[in-house]
């Protein structure tokens, strides 16, 4: 039996880091919006359907202008999200039906089909895995102060990108919990799923390419990555 894949898709956050008046997955490179692209990845994937989260009242204009502009087939449903990018998260999965999700960030444009289709391979072998790359620079723990503590060894140190990937009742069980707790310290999904599921999560070699569209310099960056297609 052929078993459902859905990707969440999450565009509901604010860009504060952005600076921008458009909320940043909604500005343009070479003429499109950051998250036709995130999006435009997935209907290429072999992921079954899309559910697309955003912010509050901007529903009819991403189905408008982005799902029914470029024929995005695979955009099942349009949520709206929440404060913390884990409510986010939380009403994706209450909204899906699989066997299988993937959770990706709508401000990282340049993930490709190829490594998506390789995450979903993975996480139907482990049940989670994460999309990530080794950290080139070394990073240094520090305390409040600024002063540096320890140096973890670099070869350990990976970054956590998108998309991230587990079996549905897994992510839900672990995002029902952290939902009850208030965890205010979340910043992805293997976090959540580790500490609240207590699951071991792969770690799939993705891109260097796939950066998160954050602060103004990722536009020029992620431009110069398009052009290289
Ligand atoms: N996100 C979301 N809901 C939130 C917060 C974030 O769906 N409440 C999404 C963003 O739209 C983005 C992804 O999660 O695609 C990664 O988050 P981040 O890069 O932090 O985006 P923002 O929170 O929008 O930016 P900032 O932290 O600079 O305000
Ligand atoms: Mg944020």
């Amino acid at each position: 039996m052929a078993q459902n894949v859905t990707a969440i898709v999450l565009a509901a956050g604010k860009g504060s880091r952005m600076n921008s008046e458009i909320p940043k997955q909604y500005l343009s490179l070479l003429g499109k919006p950051v998250l036709f692209y995130s999006l435009q990845a997935f209907e290429e994937s072999n992921v079954n359907e899309i559910i697309l989260v955003t912010g509050s009242g901007e529903q009819e204009y991403c189905k408008r202008e982005i799902v029914d502009k470029y024929q995005l087939r695979k955009v099942r449903h349009i949520v709206e999200g929440g404060a913390e990018r884990y409510h986010s998260v939380y009403q994706g999965l209450l909204a899906a039906k699989a066997e299988y999700v993937l959770i990706h960030d709508g401000a990282r444009p340049l993930v490709s089909p190829a490594v998506i289709n390789k995450a979903i391979d993975t996480v139907k072998e482990t049940g989670a895995c994460v999309v990530g790359m080794p950290v080139k620079d070394t990073i240094q723990m520090v305390d409040a102060e600024g002063n540096i503590k320890s140096t973890p060894e670099r070869k350990y140190l990976w970054m956590a990108q998108t998309p991230q990937c587990f079996l549905y009742s897994l992510a839900l069980s672990s995002y029902n919990k952290a939902i009850d707790s208030k965890d205010d310290t979340i910043t992805d999904d293997a976090m959540v799923v580790q500490r609240y599921g207590n699951a071991q999560i792969t770690m799939v070699e993705g891109g260097y390419e796939n950066i998160k569209v954050t602060t103004p310099e990722d536009i020029a960056v992620a431009e110069c990555f398009l052009k290289m297609r």
